[in-house]
């Protein structure tokens, strides 16, 4: 096949391949993706960063002859950096060394060299040079600095940093899910760009929050936030811009929200669905921004990507059979895993159920969001269909809820 490589800086190419049609990834819907594999040409050695998920490995190599025929040199790769094993970077590792040169050199963290042989059996002939942060590579004219970034978003995470470019290739960090003709963060409207940002951020880095502040602490101290122009990484859009997307990892990081409040909600009859209006208008009666879910249609990841810089949370179930609607328990089971304290927003909540008889919906989820780092602050528990005055009482703790979080 024939495609093009984007050339994104002088010798320094973009040689991913495009997934128009992926739907899920991690079990969180997109709207198909990249896999960013990036050529770098030294006056002494090409190097390729990264590599792409199976099944795309004929992309890739059109891309690469592309790049070598723009550059006017014989195509031969000299060194490989891996910064991540996970398979949507590395699936066509061994057979891209095999072809692009066997005696080529390879880098990649301690962790990531031990994930690959675990992954990939047959690498064990492959001599992986490990580095971490500190460890530099020079390719001629240019030089590769290798940073460590365990949990950002796996325990072999790593960055590397080119150096004289000031072109940060940051692997699954700073991404998003993404999949378009153009390459860049510039290119596309950017509140598309950094919603899908945020949805990723959300629902794959959120529980490496405290990772994530103390690596941008060390590149700061270190002065190399300064030195970034571009962060190169390894899904979605290229970031031109990389002081946007820093920004927005430290704000999520650190658990800096809005004056916003995320309803989410299931019914049976709709006496739970009345509640969650009845909340709803009593939270914008404060001017306070609602954004309403319903799990009968609604996926948890997205309501995740809202809770993130939401303030507070409102959480409602009709209990069924002593326990919540069982709809809700996939959302709660996600909102476990991804573990919001660790952003240190300390979140505030309110929980409201109907019930028939003996209820248990309130005391299941108020019991699940307390461990899950959340203060729940408040709880309205009523049996079957909610009159008027019940209805008031649901306005009146949506406005206290909505009190709650104004500073
Ligand atoms: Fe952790 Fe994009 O793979």
């Amino acid at each position: 096949m024939k495609a093009n490589a984007t050339k994104i800086a002088d010798g320094v190419y973009w040689v991913g391949v495009l997934d128009w049609n992926s739907r899920t990834f991690h079990g969180y819907g997109i709207p198909g993706t990249t896999y960013n594999a990036y050529l770098v040409f030294g006056e002494e050695k090409t190097v390729l960063i990264d590599n792409v998920y199976g099944g795309f490995v004929n992309q890739l190599d059109a891309r690469i002859e592309d790049a070598f025929a723009q550059e006017g040199r014989d195509i031969k790769i000299d060194v490989f950096v891996q910064n991540h094993s996970e398979m949507d970077h590395s699936s066509h590792l061994l057979e891209t060394i095999n072809k692009y040169n066997p005696d080529g050199e390879v880098y990649a963290s301690p962790n990531c060299a031990k994930f690959l042989n675990q992954q990939y059996h047959d690498l064990e002939g492959i001599d992986i040079n490990t580095v971490q942060t500190g460890d530099e590579l020079d390719i001629g004219g240019r030089t590769l600095s290798f940073i460590s970034a365990p949990m950002l978003h796996w325990p072999d995470s790593m960055f590397t940093f080119l150096v004289e470019d000031g072109i940060l290739f940051s692997n699954d960090a700073f991404g998003q899910h993404m999949c378009n003709s153009k390459r860049f963060d510039e290119d596309y409207p950017l509140d598309i760009v950094e919603r899908e940002a945020q949805k990723y951020y959300a629902n794959l880095v959120t529980l490496g929050s405290p990772m994530l502040r103390m690596k941008l602490k060390e590149l700061t101290d270190n002065d190399i936030v300064d030195k970034i122009k571009m962060i190169a990484p390894c899904h979605g859009q290229i970031w031109k811009n990389p002081g946007i997307i820093i920004d927005l990892y430290a704000k999520w990081g650190s658990g800096v929200c809005r004056d916003k409040i995320t309803v989410i909600y299931d019914t049976m009859h709709h006496s739970t669905e009345k509640l969650a209006y009845q909340i709803a208008e009593g939270i914008m009666s404060e001017g306070v921004e609602v954004v309403m879910y319903f799990m009968q249609h609604d996926g948890p990841d997205d309501v995740i990507t809202d809770i993130l810089d939401s303030k507070a949370i409102a959480l409602g179930a009709p209990t069924m059979m002593n326990k919540p609607f069982p709809r809700i328990g996939n959302m709660m089971y996600w909102l476990d895993c991804v573990n919001f304290a660790g952003t240190t927003s300390n979140k505030n909540a309110l929980v409201f159920s109907s019930k028939g008889w003996g209820g248990g919906a309130v005391k299941k989820l108020q019991s699940d969001l307390e461990s899950s780092g959340f203060n729940v602050i408040d709880t309205l528990d009523v049996t079957f269909v909610p009159d008027e005055d019940v209805l008031k009482e649901a306005f009146n703790k949506g406005a206290e809820l909505a009190k709650s979080i104004k500073d």
